[in-house]
C-alpha cells in the first residue's frame, strides 16, 4: 500500500508536468483472470483519466465457506503483462496480509436489505464483502472515477448506494456487458465449462433475449418467456430469475412501466453463472 501510494505520487507528478495541473485518477477494481470484459472497463477508465489504476485482489471476504475461493483462477503474471500492453501505468495487486493484516476485519460495510436479495440470498454476506473491499480500495487509491461492469448489476446498484450513503467523493462509470459471439457474457468462471456445458450456458443470454421480446406484455410474461428457455436444458439449474425496478432494485410489479432489469443466475454443472439485461416494460 505504501508502494502504491508512492507510485501514485510519481505518476501524478509526471502527468502534471506533461498535461493538466491536476491529473485525474481512475480505478478499475478486479479479481484478475482478466478478459475482454475487464479490458472494456480499462478503456473506459483511460477515457476518463490520465492515470489508471487496476487492482487485482481475490477478496476472501466476498466468498462463502462453500464457494470457489481456492479454485478461483489466478493469473496475475499474464494479467499484469496484458495491462502493461494496454498502457495501464499502475497495477495494484496487494497480498492478503496487506489488505487484511489481522486475517479478517472486524469493521465492515453492510449492504442492507437489498444485499440479501438475489445474488446476496444465494451468497450470504457476499455484498458486505464486496462493499468492504471496495471501500478500502477507494480509500487507498483515492480515484476521481471508479469503473464497474453492468454484468454485475446488483453490485453496481449497491456500490452506488454505498458511495452516496457514505459520502465517498468519487464518480461511478459503468460499462455494458461484453459478450461472446453467441451471447454468453464473458466471465472468469467460463473457463470451468466443458464443451457440453459451454453450449448449455447460452441458455442465460437466450433467456434474457426471450425476456426482452416479451417486455411489452409486463413482468409476468417476461418471467414466463425467460423461464421456458431455461427449463429447456436439464444441464441448467436455475438459481434465481427476477425482474427488478432499477431505482430500488426491488421486484418490479405489474404497475411498473419503463426501464427494468432482468436478473438471472444458474448453475451449469459445477459452475455458477450470472447475467442480466435492461428491458423496457410496456
Ligand atoms: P471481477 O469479477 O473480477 O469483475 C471486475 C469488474 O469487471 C466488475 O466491475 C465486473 O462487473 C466487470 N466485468 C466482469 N465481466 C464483465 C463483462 N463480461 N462485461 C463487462 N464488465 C465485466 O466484480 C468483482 O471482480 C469484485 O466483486 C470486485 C468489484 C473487484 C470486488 O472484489
Amino acid at each position: 500500500i505504501a508502494g502504491l501510494r508512492s507510485q501514485l505520487r510519481q505518476a501524478k507528478a509526471h502527468a502534471a508536468a506533461e498535461g493538466p495541473t491536476r491529473p485525474r485518477v481512475a480505478l478499475v477494481p478486479t479479481m484478475g483472470a482478466l478478459h475482454e470484459g475487464h479490458m472494456a472497463l480499462v478503456e473506459r477508465a483511460q477515457e476518463r483519466a490520465e492515470i489508471v489504476v487496476v487492482s487485482i485482489f481475490v477478496n476472501p471476504l466476498q466468498f462463502g465457506a462453500s464457494e470457489d475461493l481456492d479454485l478461483y483462477p489466478r493469473t496475475v503474471e499474464s494479467d499484469v503483462e496484458r495491462l502493461r500492453t494496454h498502457g495501464v501505468q499502475i497495477v495494484f495487486a496487494p497480498t492478503l496480509s496487506e489488505m487484511y493484516p489481522a486475517g479478517d476485519v472486524p469493521t465492515k460495510v453492510t449492504a442492507g436489505d437489498i444485499g440479501n436479495l438475489y445474488e446476496g440470498r444465494s451468497r450470504r454476506g457476499h455484498f458486505d464483502g464486496v462493499l468492504t473491499v471496495v471501500a478500502k480500495l477507494l480509500h487507498v487509491v483515492g480515484p476521481d472515477t471508479v469503473v464497474f461492469g453492468q454484468k454485475d448489476a446488483q453490485q453496481v446498484f449497491l456500490v452506488k448506494r454505498m458511495i452516496s450513503d457514505l459520502n465517498f467523493d468519487v464518480q461511478v462509470a459503468t460499462v455494458p456487458t461484453v459478450r461472446e459471439d453467441d451471447g454468453l457474457a464473458l466471465s472468469s468462471r467460463n473457463r470451468f465449462l466443458d464443451a457440453r456445458e459451454r453450449i448449455a450456458a447460452r441458455a442465460l443470454s437466450r433467456a434474457l433475449e426471450a425476456a426482452e421480446s416479451s417486455a411489452d406484455r409486463g413482468p409476468d410474461a417476461v418471467l414466463a418467456a425467460a423461464q421456458s428457455v431455461l427449463a429447456g436444458d436439464d444441464t441448467v439449474q436455475l438459481d434465481y430469475l427476477q425482474v427488478v425496478n432499477p431505482a430500488t432494485f426491488l421486484p418490479a410489479d405489474d404497475n411498473h412501466h419503463g426501464r427494468a432489469i432482468v436478473l438471472v443466475a444458474a448453475r451449469i454443472g459445477d459452475t455458477r453463472l450470472i447475467d442480466n439485461a435492461t428491458i423496457q416494460l410496456g
